[in-house]
């Protein structure tokens, strides 16, 4: 990549440890769930905390556009006044849900209950990814999609005018299809079940309970069964958005492999259907306390204390991935710096995410001369590897692949270079000024150069 390329960055090896306090935003997939469920119910919800990075924004337009009335006051806390459900309109224009997979799934549940025509597109990245995951089960409650080949964005939507309740067993272990069929179930009559093979996140149904919806949750084979009362009234009610895992994870990983350090992460979600890569790097042999345990806007909270350690090679099950899907690029760059191998299984849904990041992971790492394999849908990682760094990675408008090649420039003996870092706003507005108040050593490549 050439320096002129104005969008790089670099890192390198601090001259000192990382130390300090910190928070970290408010955690991405509660934000987008509490506009939505906020815009359908009645009265005024007030969040604070909300996630201001891209991808929440864009479902705050959205809700906004469907007739919900949502405001941002001066304290930072964001005011929504909801339709109720059945409420929303259609809207005067495309709905763009710029890089955000979540925001479109979600919505995509919530349009088709509604009796409502809508468009919907999305950025490079959200234009190749699959929706048909979500819009071949909600056809079932009577809505009709056309949408581009292979089901992708941009598509239209017209929603059931009287959506017959579904009954769906999920065939991938993803909480935003279950969200986006327990929403469609909200405007729906009668019982809208849904199995899950395997537990994934559970803030839809913590949020739904919130706001006073009937739901049943009862452990089946491996998974759950969910069952969601339609038609229920939401009633307004305050969210305090916790602090994103997936956003910590990257300070984590970084005060863990950085000599020296020691950082606090104030406010941690410690949802257990999130902690699958705290649960990793313990095993690894992190040295991660956690204090001050409580509960905000119906999640477990927690503090990080975070000290440098010597990691070992770790081999994770595939039925840790959906507890730690989106933590798999910074465990892998964590891979790459411990002693002994890895091997990070069942990694197949990562083809689907902002990128290719089982494929994108794989060249990071590679691009930084850490010996790396996929193997079907594992991940094998020498580990070990004692002069890593050097390389450029394209992160292929993918937040998490250049937060994680950051990390990975600050523990290696050479720099990292990202081609472009605007994407980290999607989830991690502020990243770089906050890595930077820890000590870390992050410029524009053309500071760097
Ligand atoms: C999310 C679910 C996960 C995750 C995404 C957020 C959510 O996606 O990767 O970042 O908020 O429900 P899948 O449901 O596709 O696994």
């Amino acid at each position: 990549m050439s320096s002129e390329t104005p969008h790089a960055y670099r890192s390198h090896r601090p001259a000192a440890r990382l130390s300090g306090s910190i928070t970290v935003p408010g955690d991405k997939s509660i934000s987008h769930r509490a506009l939505m469920f906020a815009g359908l119910a009645i009265g005024e919800t007030r969040i604070t905390g909300l996630l201001e990075g891209e991808d929440v924004l864009r479902t705050a337009a959205a809700m906004r556009a469907l007739g919900a009335t949502v405001r941002r006051d001066a304290d930072g806390a964001w005011v929504v006044a909801g339709t109720g459900i059945g409420g929303l309109h259609s809207p005067d224009d495309v709905l763009d849900m710029g890089n955000s997979g979540t925001a479109a799934r979600l919505l995509c549940g919530v349009l088709a209950s509604h009796d409502i025509f809508a468009v919907m597109t999305g950025d490079a990245s959200l234009r190749r990814r699959p929706m048909r995951r979500v819009i071949d089960p909600l056809a079932a409650c009577g809505a009709v999609f056309a949408a581009r080949e292979g089901g992708r964005l941009p598509l239209a939507v017209t929603g059931a005018a009287d959506a017959q309740p579904l009954s769906y067993r999920l065939p991938v272990a993803s909480a935003q299809v279950k969200s986006a069929l327990l929403l469609a179930g909200l405007n729906a009559r009668g019982i809208t079940e849904v199995e899950e093979p395997e537990p994934t996140r559970d803030h839809s149904e913590n949020m739904l309970r919130h706001f006073g919806a009937v739901l049943s949750v009862v452990p089946h084979g491996a998974g759950k069964l969910i069952r969601l009362q339609g038609q229920p009234e939401l009633m307004a009610a305050d969210i305090t958005v916790p602090g994103d895992p997936s956003s910590a994870a990257f300070p984590i990983v970084a005060a863990l492999l950085v000599p020296g350090s020691r950082i606090t992460i104030a406010g941690v979600n410690l949802n257990p259907l999130r902690t699958g890569l705290f649960t990793t790097l313990l095993e690894m042999g992190a040295d991660i306390t956690i204090t001050n345990k409580r509960e905000a806007g119906g999640e477990p909270v927690g503090d990080l204390i975070v000290v440098a350690s010597t990691l070992r090679g770790i081999d994770v099950p595939a039925a840790r991935a959906p507890s730690m899907i989106d933590e798999y690029p910074i465990l892998a760059v964590a891979c790459a710096l411990a002693r002994g191998p890895s091997r990070l299984r069942g990694l197949g849904e990562l083809r689907v995410k902002e990128s290719d990041r089982l494929a994108a992971t794989l060249a990071m790492l590679r691009v930084n001369g850490a010996h790396v394999e996929v193997e079907g849908d594992d991940m094998i990682i020498a580990g070990g590897a004692n002069r890593l760094g050097g390389g450029t990675v394209l992160t292929q408008m993918d937040h998490r692949l250049a937060m994680s090649a950051l990390v990975l420039g600050m523990a290696a003996e050479a720099p990292v270079t990202i081609d472009d870092a605007r994407f980290i706003d999607t989830s991690f507005p502020g990243f770089m000024g906050l890595m930077q108040s820890l000590g870390a050593a992050i410029k524009a490549e053309a500071e760097a150069a």
